[in-house]
């Protein structure tokens, strides 16, 4: 095993309107995020996971994981304002002995062990990546948007919508991290700055995230699919 996977859930759930934030609501019989702990623990990759929360849930973190049957240690740690200081949180409980880390979003619970693996397989095949991030190819048309109006409209044969997890070396995420100049939305973007080809796997068309209300009933819906 040669990865650790740090379980971003420290957000506010702001969109998904629950002032404690959504990590421990309850998603087809489990907390939220218990469901992505337990496909990471289930990835024979997989050496040590890293939790991060928000300060206030440290204690029913710490409880939640205690609970449940899994196999790998949990180092539980306080996230920040952002998810990029959430990541760096997480990045400092994280090993050295351990080459590569992924990150993931607490939020996405459909996650399979076997999206844990296909990330670190495409890092150990080319040693010259930078990273590599589940995805998939964009089947909705974007538009660049401006004031409400259409900007352009790129060529959708060349867009892909990422999700979780995004896999690096440790090395290479550590330097992202220290020469970060502005707050992205991903993990990636941060190695991309610094010039380093990052590779997408085409994973999990199903990899949905928990975001707005909305979502709660199609991700639990989808969840008690798989579990059948
Ligand atoms: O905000 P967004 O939907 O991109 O958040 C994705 C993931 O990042 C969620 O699992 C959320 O809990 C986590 N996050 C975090 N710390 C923050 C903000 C978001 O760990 N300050």
């Amino acid at each position: 095993a040669d990865l650790t996977v740090v379980v971003v859930a420290a957000g506010s759930g702001e969109r998904f309107g629950h002032p404690g934030g959504k990590a421990l609501v309850e998603v087809a019989g489990r907390p939220l995020v218990a469901w992505s702990l337990l496909a990471a623990d289930a990835a024979p990759s997989v050496a040590a996971l890293v939790l991060v929360c928000r300060p206030a849930d440290l204690a029913a973190m710490e409880a939640l994981v205690a609970g449940l049957p899994l196999a790998l240690p949990v180092a539980v740690v306080p996230g920040g304002d952002d998810r990029q200081a959430s990541c760096a949180a997480g990045l400092d409980a994280v090993s050295s002995e351990v080459p590569l880390v992924a990150f993931h979003d607490g939020a996405r619970p459909l996650v399979r062990p076997h999206t844990f693996e296909a990330v670190a397989a495409r890092l150990r095949a080319d040693a010259s990546l930078g990273g590599a991030v589940a995805g998939c190819p964009c089947t909705d048309t974007v538009k660049v948007v401006r004031d409400g109006t259409v900007s352009a409209t790129p060529d959708r044969g060349n867009l892909w919508v990422v999700q979780t997890p995004q896999a690096f070396p440790i090395e290479v995420i550590r330097a992202a991290h220290r020469r970060a100049r502005s707050v992205g939305t991903d993990d990636a973007s941060l190695v991309e700055a610094m010039g380093l080809p990052v590779a997408v796997v085409d994973a999990q068309r199903n990899n949905l995230k928990l975001t707005y209300p909305e979502d709660l009933a199609v991700v639990e819906a989808a969840l008690l699919a798989a579990e059948r």
